[in-house]
């Protein structure tokens, strides 16, 4: 059986039809940027979210850094990241000029950890703290949201529709930003991002911000940049958006078939989250021992599996100049050693899940039994 990481096929060649149809309508009226799509996208995508405002952008990052310039982040400032993340949440701090401030995951859901972020957001004077919800976990944003001097922002890019004490994520810090990378729960044929936020202000200066801060053409009251959406990207998103409730519930049922099949391996970590969260499984993350060695059998028994993320922010190149050092982050290293993201797609099998399971506890039970070291 050959089980790939993520499929993008399926979904695909389901909406083949539609997304071609809008695709023709775009050529035909020659409206590429700016047209009917982004806004409705914009619409829809804000009300699945229960927010008041949704901007569209090019990218994830784009959205981040958007944000950022619109709360007046920028040089000499610090904001609070997690060390457990995708480059993309510090780089967007470090491109508007400010210096990212980083903090250790909390061992049990990987997250940020909110009491760290708090204090480390007041001893070093930071405008903001920016929760990840990280594989599609929500953070504990009311823990991070205990001095209101202090902004939280969401980094979004890989939780569309997870929730987080009965509401969707995207509403509950000061705005969040989404990414519609391919491979995210909701993918674009392309980049794209979005904003979401519940503040009047804010959403209409990111959107003076997205087009070069134009108030009408060729009149800019800002200083903004090209951050546009394509009409092809909207349109693509938007016929996929109706179909994001049930791929996520599928994921979710995936999680649950991987949960009932390893939860007694006590060599396997598995994902864990607070119960007033709920997550969407962009990533299904397991923690164990000899994770190369596992990865490198499963890779044999043509089951592709991931690392998300094998560096911590802390240690990666680009930061070296913020001096943080190995050790400073204890919680985040460990986890950058021993976690492995299995597959983890809406069309995934439970007969496939099967396979990846029994793979998976006879290559850990293996390792454990020594017969087999990295
Ligand atoms: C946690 C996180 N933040 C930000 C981003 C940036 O999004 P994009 O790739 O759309 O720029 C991503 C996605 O790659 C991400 O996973």
């Amino acid at each position: 059986m050959k089980i790939p990481f993520l499929d993008l096929g399926p979904q695909h060649q389901m909406l083949h039809e539609p997304i071609l149809q809008a695709w023709t309508e775009i050529l035909d009226t020659t409206r590429f940027v700016s047209g009917r799509s982004v806004a409705e996208f914009e619409n829809a995508f804000g009300l699945a979210h229960e927010v008041e405002h949704c901007v569209a952008v090019s990218s994830g990052t784009e959205a981040l850094v958007l944000i950022l310039r619109t709360l007046g982040i920028g040089v000499g400032d610090t904001v609070v990241v997690p060390a457990n993340t995708f480059i993309a949440t510090a780089e967007a701090v470090s491109l508007v000029g400010a210096t990212p401030v980083l903090v250790d995951c909390d061992p049990q859901s990987k997250n940020i950890d909110a009491a760290q972020a708090v204090t480390a957001a007041r001893s070093r004077g930071a405008r903001g703290i920016i929760g990840v919800h990280l594989y599609g976990q929500p953070a504990d944003l009311d823990a991070l949201d205990r001095d209101s001097d202090i902004l939280v922002v969401e980094d979004a890019a890989q939780a569309h529709l997870a929730t987080y004490k009965g509401r969707p994520v995207g509403g509950i810090g000061r705005a969040a930003g989404f990414s519609f990378y391919p491979g995210k729960n909701l993918g674009a044929p392309g980049e794209g991002g979005a904003i979401t936020t519940n503040d009047s202000e804010l959403a209409a200066e990111v959107r003076m911000l997205r087009a070069h801060g134009e108030v009408q053409k060729y009149e800019s009251r800002i200083v903004g940049t090209n951050a546009r959406m394509m009409e092809l990207v909207a349109s693509t998103l938007a016929i996929k958006l109706p179909h994001l409730a049930d791929w996520t519930a599928a994921r979710q049922q995936v999680a649950a078939w991987y949960g009932e099949r390893l939860g007694d391996d006590p060599d396997i970590e598995l994902p864990w989250h607070p119960d007033f969260v709920e997550p969407v499984y962009h990533l299904y993350v397991v923690h164990l021992e000899q994770r190369d060695t596992v990865a490198a059998m499963l890779n044999e028994a043509g089951i592709a599996t991931g690392l998300h993320y094998p560096i911590p922010i802390h240690l990666q190149d680009a930061y070296h100049h913020l001096g943080y050092h190995q050790g400073d982050f204890p919680n985040a290293e460990r986890s950058a050693a021993r976690l492995l993201s299995l597959p983890m797609y809406p069309e995934l099998t439970e007969t496939e899940v099967d396979y990846v399971c029994d793979r998976l506890r006879d290559a850990v039970a293996r390792c454990s039994d020594g017969e087999i070291h990295d």
